[in-house]
């Protein structure tokens, strides 16, 4: 078989990938390890930066986020009890777009069925080979047997565990990393949510977000011991600890119900560097994590995908090797400065083991200023709702004053 390029993973880095480069005429086959149901069943964040939102109208695929995705304005933040706004859209022009990530891939998975690209599920075994020549290929087994894709390039979108990551020599590869010493234990339910925007929570118990997914259906969270067992929370346990968390007023919005999906999951920074070795690309978990706090692995992955496939355009459009060439340090940092964001988010609203009564007093500070301060306030909407993918040109000092 062969293909210009051979994608590994079919999650959202995959899958937007797959459709870009085919509406730019370049043809790609996507080698995935598990089946469509595994990966549209994985629950994860819903909040979408415009720069995802553009992205699936530009493929086409818009129509039923825009019936059925929720533009926000603005989010809140708690504090023992007090809750402030920040409106994002007065502060930056622009808003969120609550739409799960699950409705995302269902939306990505029946376009490709209709159009392409070619998704190859269950898909054992998938190993890239030759990446540091100009003719590298991808093989891997279904059902027993063994099959080769000969292709110009090969992208790893396979996530954390992946194998693509692995092929960049250990000489090469700089890898940074943080794990948190806490979860977030989630719940998601069929009730209508507390409020009608997110609300993130720093309480003396532990952090506690708000969230949804409709105007019917809630998902909540609450900052947890690692080694917390889901069977020893109940779903009357976890409402009261979380109306402790929000406090009164927000606290007394919230409609309780059976959950159906209760889950601990692990916060972590991590990234790898470069994100291009030879022939082979990383593009989103494959090259870094942020902690879910500020939601931005997703977008984070489309912003790579997005520039990667600018320069795949450049490389067979144009005979051009300077935007594969740029592709690493240009993703970096803009990835850097996304894992900046939510590692500040998080160490803003969580229970750390090291905090004590100096650090709830500088915590409480910080939170006094942002709701106090309109350039705080900006500061953390034009992060939230996504910064350009160029880099912008630093203003001079006079230009700044
Ligand atoms: N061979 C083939 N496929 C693989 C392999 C492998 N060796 N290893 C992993 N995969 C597949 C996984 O089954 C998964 O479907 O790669 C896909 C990786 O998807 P994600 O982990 O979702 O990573 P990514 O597409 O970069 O998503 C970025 O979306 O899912 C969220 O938390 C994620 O927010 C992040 C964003
Ligand atoms: C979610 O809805 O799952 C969600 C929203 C915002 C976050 C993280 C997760 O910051």
């Amino acid at each position: 078989m062969r293909s210009q390029v051979a994608i590994v993973g079919a999650g959202p880095a995959g899958m937007f990938l797959g459709h870009l480069l085919r509406a730019a005429g370049i043809d790609a086959v996507i080698l995935e390890r598990h089946d469509r149901p595994y990966v549209e069943g994985r629950v994860r964040a819903g909040v979408l930066e415009q720069i995802t939102v553009d992205l699936l109208e530009r493929l086409g695929l818009g129509a039923r986020m825009r019936r059925e995705g929720l533009v926000h304005t603005g989010t809140n933040i708690a504090h023992d009890g007090e809750m402030f706004r920040i409106d994002m859209h007065a502060l930056t022009g622009s808003s969120i777009m609550v739409y799960g990530q699950q409705e995302v891939m269902k939306d990505l998975f029946d376009a490709a069925e209709k159009t392409g690209p070619k998704i190859i599920f269950n898909a054992e075994g998938v190993t890239p080979h030759d990446i540091e020549t100009d003719r590298p290929f991808v093989t891997w087994r279904v059902g027993g047997a063994d099959f080769r894709l000969d292709c110009d390039f090969v992208v790893g979108c396979d996530g954390y565990h992946g194998v693509s990551r692995t092929c960049i020599p250990p000489s090469v590869l700089k890898v940074f990393e943080r794990v948190y010493p806490f979860g977030w234990l989630g719940v998601l339910a069929e009730v209508p949510p507390a409020n009608h925007e997110l609300i993130y929570c720093n309480h003396e118990r532990g952090f506690a977000l708000a969230s949804m997914r409709s105007p019917t259906r809630s998902r909540y969270y609450l900052q947890c011991a690692l080694d917390e067992r889901i069977e020893d929370w109940s779903d009357d346990r976890f409402w009261d600890e979380l109306c402790t968390r929000l406090g009164p007023e927000a606290g007394a919005q919230v409609v309780r119900g059976p959950s159906f999906e209760k889950s601990i999951a692990p916060l972590r920074t991590f990234v790898a560097e470069p994100m291009r070795h030879g022939r082979l690309f990383l593009a989103g978990d494959a090259a870094h994590i942020v902690p879910p706090t500020g939601a931005k692995g997703l977008n984070l992955a489309v912003s790579d995908i997005i520039m990667l496939s600018e320069a795949l355009e450049e490389f067979y459009r144009d005979h051009s090797a300077a935007g594969i060439d740029g592709y690493s340090a240009r993703a970096l940092a803009r990835v850097w400065k996304a894992e900046r964001f939510s590692w500040w988010l998080t160490g803003l609203t969580h229970r750390f083991p090291e905090t004590g009564p100096l650090e709830r007093r500088l915590q409480t500070a910080e939170l006094d200023y942002i709701r106090t301060s309109r350039a705080a306030q900006t500061t953390l909407a034009e992060n939230y709702v996504g910064l350009p993918l160029l880099p912008v040109r630093a203003p001079s000092p006079t230009e700044l004053a």
